[in-house]
């Protein structure tokens, strides 16, 4: 096949995976790195909720798809979880920070080609996890039930973007750094050190359980919540096409977030086998967590001011606010979650189960989507479908509802049956109907981010609009500029 003028302008391994893919992609090997982890995650999150849905009717059904091993209830749900938060959620942060920080320093990304080769053996040590988790192989402990070999495969990869993340910030055009790329500097870094502590073998017992939630809830908070914050401190303003309200406000929630974000992983092991003092650091800086949840809302909420009119006609910018009030909801609801006399009755029950998905679907998910709709329409021009972007998002906000409301429901049954000291056989028959919702819910999500899927592949069989969005362009101030410090 002869090289298009397209082609010409890439190099080495971008140019043999243009050919194979078809010339589509766009033309700048960053944009094509970070288009490969974006699309990569949303076939994950495909995968990943379609098992969960399984999941979802396993819990009703016993024994609806029984008798096979690898379709056993234990071996679909961390299957699940790890697919939606390193397959999906991971490769879309990636992918988005590989979009943002070139644009954010102004400079074109450095080793962009590397970036690329690190998707695809990312893909491959995700496919593999599926297999590995299927086959029973798993460390057994949660959010770190991938084997060995595959953890040091993701830790390659995700250093690889980092460096290259790294070197283009350091030679940036931009003197002063934007708040995102404040949050995503601190999610690369403590990835690192949340994941290497997380899955060394050396750990037992009680000590084992501290350094499980040390690390996995810095993964959720250090990583994918940092990461989501950044996400929806670059599109707000990109999709308002307004400044941020008050940069003072980014600046204290951002350092905030740093100092006490850290501290929140013994609020997972309120009344665990673990020394006191576990437990309270975890509940002391969940309620800490208020002030730059806070400031950070009251910064979003600002930028919104005065322009609410757009959401009407603006379906991006609305997953971006539902995304910005799901931190908001989910954020508070931990704080209260932690508070010693609420965990007592909500720990083993739905609530918890609910608080991760209002979360990780309602908040990091709407983040992410409301990026790729920016990457994909604003960023590198191309067309989506106005009809398949408003039914996207109505069968996602609509699924949103239906699982968790009733879910939430379900978890004040549980904990209030469980107070009362009912026999648990009666608890299993109460929450019935509500896990029926839980499992119908998949139909609209799963539904519609299969649209959305659909709907990015017709994007790119067009060629783009114009050439996309100069690496130069960009808008909102960076946070040192405000005069003042404010708006
Ligand atoms: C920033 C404030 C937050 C606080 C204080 C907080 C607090 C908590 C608490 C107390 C629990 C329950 C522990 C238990 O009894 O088992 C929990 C669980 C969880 N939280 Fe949060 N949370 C916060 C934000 C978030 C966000 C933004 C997400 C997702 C993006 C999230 C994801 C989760 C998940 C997945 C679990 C379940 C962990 C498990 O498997 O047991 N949290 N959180
Ligand atoms: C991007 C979308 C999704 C994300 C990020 C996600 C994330 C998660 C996480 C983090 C957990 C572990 C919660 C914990 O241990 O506290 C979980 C469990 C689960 N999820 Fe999802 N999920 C998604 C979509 C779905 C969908 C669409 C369904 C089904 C309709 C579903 C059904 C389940 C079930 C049944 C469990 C196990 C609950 C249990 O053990 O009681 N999830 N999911």
């Amino acid at each position: 096949m002869q090289d298009s003028p397209r082609s010409r302008e890439l190099s080495g391994v971008a140019v043999w995976l243009n050919r194979l893919i078809g010339d589509r992609l766009p033309e700048q090997v960053q944009d094509q790195a970070a288009c490969t982890w974006l699309f990569s995650g949303v076939f994950w999150m495909l995968i990943a909720m379609s098992i969960g849905m399984i999941e979802a009717i396993k819990l009703i059904y016993p024994n609806f798809l029984g008798g096979v091993d690898v379709l056993a209830f234990g071996r679909l749900r961390p299957a699940h979880v790890n697919t939606v938060l390193f397959g999906w959620l991971t490769m879309a942060m990636v992918g988005g920070s590989l979009y943002m920080i070139p644009r954010l320093a102004r400079r074109h990304l450095y080793l962009g080609e590397l970036a690329l080769l690190a998707a695809w053996a990312y893909n491959g040590i995700t496919a593999t996890s599926i297999i590995t988790l299927a086959l029973g192989m798993t460390k057994g402990k949660e959010y770190e039930e991938w084997i060995i070999p595959l953890n040091i495969g993701v830790l390659i990869c995700l250093d690889i973007v980092a460096a290259c993340l790294i070197a283009t910030l350091a030679e940036r055009q931009e003197e002063q750094l934007y708040v995102s790329s404040w949050y995503l500097i601190l999610a690369y870094i403590s990835f690192n050190v949340v994941y290497i502590t997380g899955n060394l073998p050396s750990y037992f017992g009680a000590e084992d359980a501290s350094v499980n939630w040390f690390y996995a809830h810095n993964y959720l908070g250090m990583w994918l919540t940092s990461g989501s914050v950044a996400t929806l401190y670059y599109v707000l303003p990109k999709q308002l096409n307004k400044e941020m309200y008050a940069h003072w406000l980014a600046l204290w929630g951002f350092w905030l977030f740093a100092a006490f974000y850290i501290w929140n992983g013994g609020h997972h092991l309120v009344y665990g086998p673990v020394p006191m003092v576990i437990p309270m650091l975890g509940i002391i800086f969940a309620l800490g967590m208020t002030l730059p949840v806070g400031a950070t809302i009251i910064n979003w909420t600002g930028t919104f001011w005065g322009e609410w009119h757009q959401l009407w006609r603006n379906i991006p910018l609305r997953f971006t606010a539902l995304g910005a009030l799901n931190y908001f909801l989910t954020s508070y609801e931990g704080s209260l979650e932690a508070i010693e006399e609420i965990n007592v009755n909500q720990h083993f029950g739905d609530f918890t189960i609910t608080h991760a998905h209002l979360g990780f679907v309602g908040f990091t998910t709407a983040a992410a989507i409301a990026l790729i709709y920016h990457v994909v329409e604003i960023g590198l021009n191309r067309k989506m479908s106005p009809f398949l972007t408003s039914a996207h998002w109505w069968l996602f906000f609509i699924g949103l509802i239906i699982y968790i409301v009733p879910l939430q429901i379900a978890g004040f049954v549980e904990g209030a049956a469980w107070a009362r000291g009912l026999p648990f056989s009666q608890v299993l028959q109460s929450r019935a109907p509500y896990y029926w919702m839980r499992a119908f819910s998949g139909i609209p999500l799963v539904g519609g981010q299969l649209l959305f899927a659909w709907n990015l592949i017709w994007a790119f069989q067009f060629p783009a609009i114009s050439k996309p969005e100069p690496i130069e362009e960009w808008t909102p101030k960076p946070i040192e500029e405000a005069p003042g410090g404010s708006k």
